[in-house]
């Protein structure tokens, strides 16, 4: 048994995240975390809502309500969904929360006195109507290259051009529209990462085994152009964590908060203060500090490749820097992205489907695998409706679905609800039994080295082998000429359903569940031994037919979803 600390990275709180999200790490981090659990491991898999920065200010104003009672809101809806979609973190956490606080200044304590934080002087926007410093995002005014008249302070959305606040025509604040704007010299903190580049590069250089979406991005990062730069932690904004050294005062620093690419990795370690907080569990060291156990802990990361060099360089160095003994990450698990329908998903324009949406149409496990079954691992994958139609109506209601209520019911009809005694197994039988136990252990070892798809098609291959089975051997027509040689094919099939119950719980829990609860199995472990597992329902365990498993979608669903989803929501 191994202890794995699993995190997933944590999604912003405005808004409800897309499909596209779901698939880049949450998601996948749930088939993992599933799939240890399974096995036998003491796992703890954490995640949280990223809380702070612009986009949270700017969306609470939006919605006319308080910051903070936008994000406690916010983050309850999004843990309903989470919920819904059966994420089983063992806490879904807030950026927000006193402990991140606590520790996002404790860290900013321990590198300053490591001399990796310096205070740079800086020229700033500042409105007097205000009466504060505003962030490049919170100035708008004409661009100087193109004209358009609503460019933002870092980028003119018309040309592109990045700018910088100062360039603007006629600037004026996004949060009164004051145009009483002027430029004062200011004080920002910056984490000297650049200090730290050739440790990064020798961490990165050891992880042979990591995926090259993720070394090769952090590669770019610490070797392109001006290599590993330093980096502004500190932004003039009210909400997020005040800039503090530990609980002292930051001279200068006044009204400062960090930025929220500094505290939001920090929750990683808070989130599980909170879980241990939350009365869920006894000691959240043993899984973050090295001194107290921790190196026995196997931690793997989940994530977008947006989010890699924040990963792989920033909050490494963060750690690093620290000088104290926090866990480094020993896995980073990267995705590229999901696209819809021939673009890209829009969370503005309201195109593709969005998680809440998701689970209105269909069961969860509908979208669980598809979405696992075409993650894009090793490149962008398009979402279409008609291959989402074809997948979920072949591989969930015809291959295992049909499976499921073929055999049940024929037993019930020619036997009983009961697992038939008569009979011995023959070469077919014996022969299936071999060639799950091979494809079981090839499951296995693509779940261990988390190749995603890999795994949905090794699993898809056990469900069609039962199918293949049934189709080769049809006990239906066996039985008319010897129902004792039926009687044991139906034996071994019955058999096949908690040993694919188990199996497809990472993938599809829901469902795992009912086929379980129809075969009355209440203690089905993983099947180390696929033989015995094989045998585990005894002639005479008698089990119900379960529900209909997954219903298939019909070509006027299919229409009419792709019609609702082609962008308009607000
Ligand atoms: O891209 C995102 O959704 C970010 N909120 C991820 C943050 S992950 C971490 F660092 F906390
Ligand atoms: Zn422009």
């Amino acid at each position: 048994m191994t202890r794995h600390l699993i995190t997933s990275a944590i999604p912003y709180i405005n808004g409800i995240k897309h499909l596209g999200n779901l698939v880049g790490s949450q998601l996948p981090a749930d088939l993992y975390a599933r799939y240890l659990r399974a096995r036998g491991n003491e796992v703890l898999f954490l995640c949280a809502t990223d809380e702070h920065g612009t986009p949270a200010e700017l969306a609470a104003a939006k919605a006319g309500k308080p910051v903070d009672e936008y994000c406690a809101e916010m983050h309850g809806v999004q843990a309903r969904i989470a919920e819904g979609f059966g994420l089983s973190f063992d806490h879904f956490g807030r950026s927000s929360s006193a402990q991140n606080r606590k520790l996002t200044q404790a860290f900013a304590a321990a590198l300053y006195e490591e001399g990796l934080i310096e205070e740079v002087e800086q020229r700033q926007i500042y409105s007097q109507t205000d009466g504060r410093f505003l962030p490049d995002r919170y100035v708008e005014g004409t661009c100087p290259n193109c004209g358009f008249e609503d460019a933002r302070g870092d980028q003119c959305d018309n040309c592109t051009k990045q700018l910088d606040p100062e360039d603007l025509i006629n600037p004026r604040s996004t949060v009164s529209g004051a145009t009483d704007l002027e430029t004062r010299e200011t004080k920002h903190l910056f984490l000297k990462q650049s200090t730290m580049k050739d440790r990064l590069s020798d961490w990165i250089d050891s992880k042979t085994d990591w995926p090259v979406l993720t070394t090769s991005i952090a590669k770019k990062w610490l070797h392109d152009g001006d290599g590993l730069q330093d980096r502004g932690i500190t932004r003039d904004l009210s909400w997020g964590v005040p800039v503090k050294r530990g609980d002292e005062d930051w001279p200068g620093m006044e009204g400062k908060v960090f930025y929220v690419w500094f505290d939001a990795p920090i929750e990683y370690i808070a989130c599980a203060q909170e879980w241990v907080d939350a009365g869920k569990g006894s000691d959240w060291e043993s899984w973050w500090r090295t001194d107290k156990g921790a190196d026995d802990v196997r931690y793997t990361q989940f994530m977008g490749k947006d989010n890699v060099p924040f990963h792989t360089l920033s909050f490494p160095a963060t750690i690093m820097g620290s000088n104290q003994p926090w866990k480094l990450v020993d896995y980073i698990k990267s995705f590229n992205y999901l696209t819809y329908d021939g673009g890209q998903f829009s969370t503005s324009r309201g195109r593709g489907v969005f998680m809440d949406q998701a689970l209105e149409i269909l069961p969860a496990d509908t979208w669980r695998w598809w979405l696992l079954s075409h993650a894009p691992e090793t490149s962008d994958a398009e979402f279409t409706w008609e291959n989402f139609q074809a997948s979920v109506n072949k591989d969930l209601a015809d291959v295992l679905g049909n499976f499921i209520s073929r055999i049940t019911k024929f037993c019930r009809s020619k036997f009983s609800e009961a697992v038939p005694e008569a009979g011995e197994y023959g070469p077919a039988e014996h022969a299936l039994i071999a060639d799950l136990t091979e494809r079981v252990a090839r499951y296995e070892t693509a779940m261990d080295a988390m190749e995603v798809r890999k795994s949905a098609a090794e699993l898809r291959a056990i469900w069609a082998a039962g199918n293949e089975y049934l189709q080769a051997e049809a006990p239906w027509t066996t039985f008319k000429t010897d129902p004792d040689k039926a009687a044991a094919q139906v034996r071994l099939a019955l058999n096949l359903i908690p040993l694919y119950a188990v199996l497809s719980a990472p993938f599809i829990p829901d469902a795992a569940q009912k086929m379980l609860t129809g075969m009355k199995v209440s203690d089905a472990g993983w099947p180390d031994d696929v033989p015995a597992a094989l045998a585990q329902l005894a002639p005479g365990h008698v089990f119900e037919v379960p529900e209909v498993l997954f219903s298939k979608i019909t070509d006027e669903q299919r229409e009419e979803w792709a019609e609702k989803f082609a962008g308009k929501r607000t």
